[in-house]
């Protein structure tokens, strides 16, 4: 056997050759959309560090939700930004607040797009941090107890899926007892299982106005080097009740996704964080990279690595192309 009864080339000699062998397709069905929202009315300002991104107010969100839909991108992912910090982050839980006014329009509206909420504290604390704050370090225990507010308040406003990323120990527990207490028997959680301290979440700090005031991340963000750990992290939010597990940032972690497809039945998510977005964009911009093509080959990487839902700010442009 081998050369020439085998010539790998004759399954490429054509564009049809191509797609009848072709392993792995994006399709917008694996797409999640992720858009930042703010208290007010009628606004739409661009975020200046993520091109093509903006802050909206629940009523435009809803616009935009509106047009996501009619794209065929079946998810949405809610950030918040309050309009006062403090040390708890208790406008996170606030009935009225932004996260919580766009998700009642937006399933008022398009009832069939399915609403996930980011659950995090760090866009409304004072500190910047995810959780809260006690003698400069972050209390597990006492922030998830303020997780579980969050969510609870996402879910009553309707939301279909919540996403705790703040990598507390034991959040998810928390919030699915505290879902069930409440009779949201429902109500999904999609948690950032494994979330790396990356330095690709840049662009989104800016977007979320959400850099730690002291510190950084890393006393309960994963450190890089770990992938073993990963899996345990997943294993233990699958344990405490997690729906759909995420593994964040997608590119530098594509062997985490791989291993976690590999070894966990439940859906796997990755976030193609902003770093990740701005990165292409700006290499297309300098005219250095063909910016459709590229988008797609990141974008089947993750989905070859083993990725069933992909959150990615790609995900408009990525419809209109597929
Ligand atoms: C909040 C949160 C972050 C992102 C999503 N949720 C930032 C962080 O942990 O600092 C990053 C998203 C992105 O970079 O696109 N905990």
């Amino acid at each position: 056997m081998g050369f020439p009864n085998i010539r790998m080339r004759r399954l490429r000699k054509s564009n049809a050759m191509r797609r009848l062998v072709r392993e792995t397709t994006v399709t917008v069905d694996n797409l999640v959309y992720p858009l930042f929202v703010r208290k007010g009315n009628g606004l739409k300002e661009p975020i200046k560090s993520m091109d093509g991104c903006f802050h909206f107010s629940p009523d435009t969100v809803t616009k935009e939700a509106e047009d996501v839909a009619n794209l065929g991108i079946p998810a949405v992912l809610l950030f918040g930004l309050p309009e006062k910090k403090d040390k708890t982050g208790s406008q996170a839980w606030s009935e009225d607040g932004a996260v919580q006014s766009a998700i009642r329009q937006i399933k008022k509206a398009v009832p069939e797009l399915v609403v996930i909420t980011d659950v995090c504290l760090c866009a409304y604390t004072d500190t910047g941090h995810c959780g809260l704050a006690k003698d400069g370090k972050i209390d597990n225990d006492a922030t998830c107890e303020l997780l579980a507010k969050v969510a609870l308040s996402h879910a009553q406003a309707g939301a279909d899926i919540v996403a705790p990323s703040d990598m507390m120990d034991g959040r998810v527990a928390a919030i699915r007892q505290c879902l069930e207490k409440n009779d949201f028997h429902d109500t999904a959680i999609m948690s950032y299982a494994a979330k790396f301290a990356s330095a690709f979440y840049g662009p989104f700090r800016d977007a979320a106005n959400s850099a730690p005031a002291f510190g950084d991340r890393k006393g309960y963000q994963m450190d890089p080097p770990n992938s073993r750990q990963a899996l345990a992290e997943i294993a233990l939010d699958i344990e405490e009740g997690a729906d759909i597990v995420m593994v964040k940032p997608a590119l530098c972690y594509l062997d985490i996704i791989r291993r976690a497809s590999e070894r966990f039945d439940v859906p796997i998510a990755a976030y193609n964080v902003s770093g990740e977005y701005m990165m292409l964009n700006a290499a297309a911009k300098a005219g250095l990279l063909d910016k459709d093509a590229a988008m797609l080959e990141m974008l089947t990487s993750i989905k070859r690595a083993g990725a069933h839902i992909i959150i990615t700010y790609f995900a408009k442009e990525a419809a209109i192309i597929l």
